[in-house]
């Protein structure tokens, strides 16, 4: 074997073959399945291209009806997964409690079998079903409120926003939800599926998969960073305060919330689609007020850092989108973490399929042969 060398962040390094995602990040290309995500956003919809990405093959009418019905049969969630986020602090971060009552599910469904098919079906279904059910459980049960139940007469994007708002959605904006939850599915090795892909290599159970992974997105340089792109056009407040905010951050070399990508060096083309669905957004509802800022930040920014192949990522204009809907700002890592499920669990999968339990080479850089030092004679 060649001893490589060593990458800080694993770049470059493949860490494993797979077949459901493909990005070219110097052309801006993204297809599942070997489909465009631009051809995805348009014609399908999110459960269907979940079932695209888990099970390798767009469903035929009766299937994504029978995978439909049983997500909808799963969306409740039991009393005592209620009872224990009623305990969760308001305060806390509703990543946490998502990574909580996901790890949690664990406990009522803990009957493993791995190598049985409709055992990985029913846990995908669950997963799928009741992650949106917890995090609209949350939002509300911490302002004190019962938490609203599922509704079988709305489809998946607009139940979740009915759970989280108390009224049905509007039409074009639960759409529109939906094709958010499509673009955010899945996205390669990124960090979070690598995170499940290493769980999951130990045979350990789907739900504690899934948790994982929602720690890891929870970070601020993965999926953390939509809620910190609207912090930072809060702070900044007016288009003409844009230029002298990125001068700071050039000359702090700081990191920009919502641009740069560890394999786009064009614009993502998710934040092409996503910028267009905020566009659509705000001509029915109204402008965004943070949203000149943004086109001004990106201007700036392709103008100092595109020479870089830093541009606007994913969750650069995402946040925009879910303000126009209606959600709160804490819990756009967590709507992420919704539509990122599909792909988590399509690595799972994939995974199981082909198993070696994940366990790198390190470096060693520290002392050797050393001595112990009893504590009375320490300095
Ligand atoms: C997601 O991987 C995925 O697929 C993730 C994702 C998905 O769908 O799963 O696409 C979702 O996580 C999107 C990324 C969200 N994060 C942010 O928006 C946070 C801000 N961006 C970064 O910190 C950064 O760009 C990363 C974390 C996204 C990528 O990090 P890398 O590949 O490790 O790059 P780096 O930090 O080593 O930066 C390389 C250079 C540096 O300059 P030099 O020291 O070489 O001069 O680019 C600069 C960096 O300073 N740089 C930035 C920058 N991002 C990179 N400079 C200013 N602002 C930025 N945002």
């Amino acid at each position: 074997m060649n001893v490589c060398e060593y990458k800080p962040g694993l770049e470059g390094i493949p860490a494993a073959q797979s077949s459901i995602s493909y990005v070219d990040g110097k052309q801006g290309i993204l297809e599942y399945r070997g489909i465009r995500i631009e051809e995805l956003a348009v014609k399908s919809t999110f459960l269907e291209t979940a079932y695209l990405l888990i099970w390798g093959e767009l469903p035929n009418k009766e299937e994504l009806e029978t995978f439909e019905n049983e997500i909808r049969y799963h969306r409740r969630i039991k009393y005592r997964i209620r009872d224990m986020m009623k305990c969760f602090p308001e305060t806390g971060h509703p990543m946490d409690a998502l990574q909580a009552s996901a790890a949690a599910l664990g406990l009522f469904y803990s009957k493993r079998a791995l190598d049985n098919p409709a055992y990985i079906r029913e846990a995908a279904v669950r997963l799928l079903a009741k992650i949106p059910t917890m995090v609209a459980a949350f939002q509300l049960m911490r302002k004190g409120n019962d938490a609203v139940k599922p509704n079988d007469e709305l489809d998946y994007a607009a139940n979740f926003l009915y759970m989280l708002n108390e009224r049905e959605p509007d039409p074009l904006a639960a759409r529109i939800f939906d094709i958010c939850l499509t673009l955010h599915a899945e996205h390669t090795i990124n960090a979070s599926t690598f995170s499940a892909m290493v769980t999951a290599s130990t045979l350990t159970d789907p739900y504690a998969v899934v948790a994982s992974a929602v720690g890891t997105l929870a970070g601020p340089l993965h999926g953390g960073a939509n809620e910190e792109v609207i912090t930072m056009l809060e702070e900044i407040g007016s288009v003409e305060n844009v230029r002298p905010y990125l001068d700071r951050c050039f000359e702090e070399k700081s990191k920009i919330m919502g641009f740069g990508h560890r394999v786009y060096k064009v614009k993502d083309p998710r934040a092409t689609i996503l910028q267009e669905l905020a566009e659509q957004l705000f001509e029915k509802f109204g402008r965004d007020q943070y949203y000149d800022i943004a086109i001004e930040m990106e201007r700036v920014v392709e103008e100092r850092l595109g020479e870089k192949g830093i541009y606007a990522n994913v969750d650069f204009y995402s946040g925009l989108v879910y303000r126009k809907l209606g959600i709160p700002t804490d819990l756009f890592t967590p709507v992420f973490a919704i539509a990122r499920v599909a792909g988590w669990l399509a690595h799972w999968k994939e995974q199981l399929g082909e198993n070696r339990i994940f366990r790198p080479t390190q470096i060693y850089r520290g002392r050797r042969d050393a001595s112990y030092t009893p504590i009375k004679e320490r300095m």
